[in-house]
């Protein structure tokens, strides 16, 4: 069984996954719980949320070793959890596609980037799953439900031109909804239609 958990930032993914996690254990069955090696946020020990809450979890390199560490690892136990999987290469799906035959397999990871491009290993790995968790956060802006990462940098909107990859809290991301989401500079291109003079600021 594999059940994704996806959503923007601060939806509660994280806490999701701790909460399924927590259960499990109380059940009586093992656990082990990974995340990427470069989510420094916190601890290296242990996967955290945005409101405290944590569980010991094991930090591996979020590239082909980290996935074959998880797949290895992840054997020995009833249930694997995996946060923060759009950091790992998109192999990562079909990883947990096969331990998910024979235990639980929990993986949460975000939808979009700042952009509002998909992360590959995200929707991958939501193809593979048994059940979906789409969470909403709340839009900083309106208070609407948000499906959006914001990035900040001194307060402003981001530039699309920044890196795709910057580990960051609430001093660089907010949520918001489609409606406050703002790319300065968002060509257009290969996605969805953008919108010049509408909800998303061009050039
Ligand atoms: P995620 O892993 O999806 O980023 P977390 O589980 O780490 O989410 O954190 C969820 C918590 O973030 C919420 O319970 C709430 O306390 C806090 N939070 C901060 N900003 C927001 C927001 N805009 N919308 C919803 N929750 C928020
Ligand atoms: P979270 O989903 O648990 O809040 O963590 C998301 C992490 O991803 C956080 O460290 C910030 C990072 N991030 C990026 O690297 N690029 C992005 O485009 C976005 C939206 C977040
Ligand atoms: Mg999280």
């Amino acid at each position: 069984m594999l059940v994704a958990i996806v959503g923007p930032m601060f939806a509660g993914k994280t806490t999701e996954l701790i909460r399924r996690v927590e259960r499990q254990i109380i059940a009586g069955r093992s656990a082990a719980i990974f995340k990427p090696s470069i989510d420094s946020r916190y601890d290296a020990l242990s996967v955290a949320a945005h409101n405290g809450l944590r569980l010991r979890a094991v930090a591996v390199p979020p590239d082909e070793s980290g996935v074959r560490e998880i797949a290895e690892e992840g054997a020995k136990y009833d249930v694997v959890a995996v946060d923060e999987v759009q950091f790992f290469p998109p192999s990562l799906a079909e990883a947990l596609d096969g331990l998910a035959d024979d235990r639980l397999v929990i993986a949460a990871g975000l939808n979009l980037d700042y952009r509002g491009e998909p992360f590959e290993t995200t929707m991958r790995v939501a193809a593979y799953a048994d059940k979906v968790v789409s969470l909403t956060a709340v839009c900083k802006i309106c208070g609407r439900p948000a499906t959006r990462t914001q990035r900040l940098i001194g307060g402003r909107p981001a530039p699309a031109d920044g890196p795709r990859i910057l580990v960051g809290g609430g001093e660089t991301y907010e949520a918001r909804c489609r409606r406050h989401h703002v790319v300065p500079g968002l060509r257009e291109g290969a996605g969805a239609p953008r919108r010049i003079g509408g909800r998303r600021a061009v050039g």
